[in-house]
């Protein structure tokens, strides 16, 4: 079902001449995409857009949930077999995920973490960045990527994003440099790559390691290259909202020398996990090389993950369908500005960002979402950014207009729903909601 192939990856940016996800779908994923969402078919709702009426318009009886997991019986039964068996916590269902999931992105190895959190914090302490060092980063992201480089003692430097992507701009990036600077950490905001080469340049000018904050970007593809297949410290998260889940979880790739850095970092610095220790021919003998943290996946984790791999390809391509489905319905609509994939990139597509055009509607950002909760379409936004949270804000003294691209971009930023739960009929529910609040506050 998935596919270490990275033309499959690297192939065509849309489902053009692909059979749909519906269509191809294993017996097991088949079901539970069934009894999830209760699909049909994905295309009943028409690649036109829908002319709603406010006077004709109904909102959605139920609540759809902003972003609810997709979980199978595979899934339940391979937890449930885990919990069956004499080993719990991170075993060999944790090394079957970090070999599957290491081939899927076409990376050598893996690491599996209990989160991206984990995944970032580990990175910055097996790289040795610490007190004195600076980070340059983004403010546009979620406050994890931020807080760790606060935990190894480093002081974090933020710099505005581009205002297509809102991904960290490199321009930015080299103003930013100083003789402290040890690192740059690049958050794939939403799904769609940062611009790698431009960063790996200024990285390589400066003697600077690029971290990349894959949170969003599985699968995502930067040029010819997979996120997660580099030399770069990648860290994904399985959160209960991502594109695959694991409840809570991640995973760390990078080059062969700092997984084995890394690795002991993950668990308490040990030379010996608990497996190698417990099974039959395991010494009890272990030494500390560092202080390390406790970071590592349990097997019931990587139970899920297993499955939610398998399937992933399937989700991806129905992400991008319901992507086609409202970028169909809202193209044209001037009070909308639409998430872009620039050419040279294939996005994961983890969040559909709408951008109002406030000047041409009577409400703001805040109203808007208001509208939609009264519609019953959950919503949610991506990021408030990182200067405006007030320790942030107090400890390095920022001004909210400090970076102005990113908050002028959150002032009218909303997520709306993009999961593979979704069916065509709830997809046409956000879009009749989004239209007819335009069409009610159009200035
Ligand atoms: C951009 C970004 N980075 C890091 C994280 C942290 O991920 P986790 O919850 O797996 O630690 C998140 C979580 O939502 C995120 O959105």
């Amino acid at each position: 079902m998935y596919s270490s192939d990275p033309k499959v990856l690297a192939g065509s940016n849309t489902t053009e001449g692909r059979s749909t996800p519906a269509a191809s779908a294993a017996p097991g994923l088949r079901r539970s995409l069934d009894r999830a969402a209760q699909i049909a078919t994905y295309r009943e709702v028409p690649r036109i857009r829908r002319v709603v009426s406010s006077s004709t318009y109904t909102p959605r009886a139920e609540f759809l949930a902003f972003s609810p997991p997709l979980i199978g019986e595979e899934e339940i039964d391979e937890v449930v077999d885990t919990l069956r068996s004499d080993w719990l916590t991170t075993g060999p269902k944790t090394r079957r995920f970090e070999q599957d999931f290491a081939r899927y992105v076409g990376a050598n190895d893996a690491l599996a973490l209990n989160s991206c959190t984990a995944g970032l914090h580990t990175a910055l302490a097996a790289l040795g960045i610490g007190p004195g060092d600076e980070v340059i980063t983004t403010p546009m992201t979620f406050a994890a990527t931020v807080n760790v480089i606060e935990h190894v003692g480093a002081r974090p430097v933020l710099v505005d994003v581009e205002s297509d992507t809102l991904n960290i701009d490199p321009a930015a990036i080299e103003q930013a440099i100083s003789p402290r600077t040890r690192a740059i950490v690049a958050v794939h905001y939403s799904g769609h790559p940062a611009d790698l080469d431009a960063i790996e340049e200024l990285a390589r000018e400066n003697d600077l390691f690029v971290i990349e904050d894959a949170a969003h970007a599985l699968p995502a593809r930067y040029k010819d290259r997979i996120i997660g297949a580099g030399r770069n410290p990648t860290a994904f998260s399985f959160y209960a909202t991502k594109n695959l889940t694991t409840g809570e979880g991640g995973m760390l790739t990078g080059s062969d020398e700092f997984l084995e850095r890394a690795r002991p970092f993950s668990l308490h610095g040990m030379t010996r996990d608990a497996l190698s220790r417990y099974a039959k021919g395991g010494s009890w003998r272990y030494e500390i090389l560092s202080p390390g943290f406790k970071y590592n996946m349990t097997d019931i984790q990587a139970a899920m993950g297993l499955c939610q791999l398998r399937k992933l390809e399937c989700f991806d391509a129905r992400r991008r369908e319901i992507v086609e489905m409202y970028h169909d319905a809202f193209a044209g609509e001037d009070a909308l500005e639409l998430p872009v994939e620039r050419h040279d990139v294939r996005h994961a597509w983890h969040l559909y960002v709408l951008r109002l055009r406030t000047d041409a509607l009577r409400i703001g950002r805040d109203e808007f979402i208001d509208e939609m909760t009264a519609r019953n379409i959950g919503t949610s936004v991506h990021f408030i950014p990182v200067h405006l949270h007030p320790y942030y804000r107090d400890r390095y003294g920022y001004d909210e207009q400090d970076f102005p691209v990113a908050v002028g971009n959150f002032e009218r930023m909303l997520s709306l729903p993009l999961n593979p739960r979704l069916t065509s009929s709830d997809v046409g529910d956000v879009i009749e909601a989004v239209l007819d609040i335009v069409r009610s506050y159009r200035r």
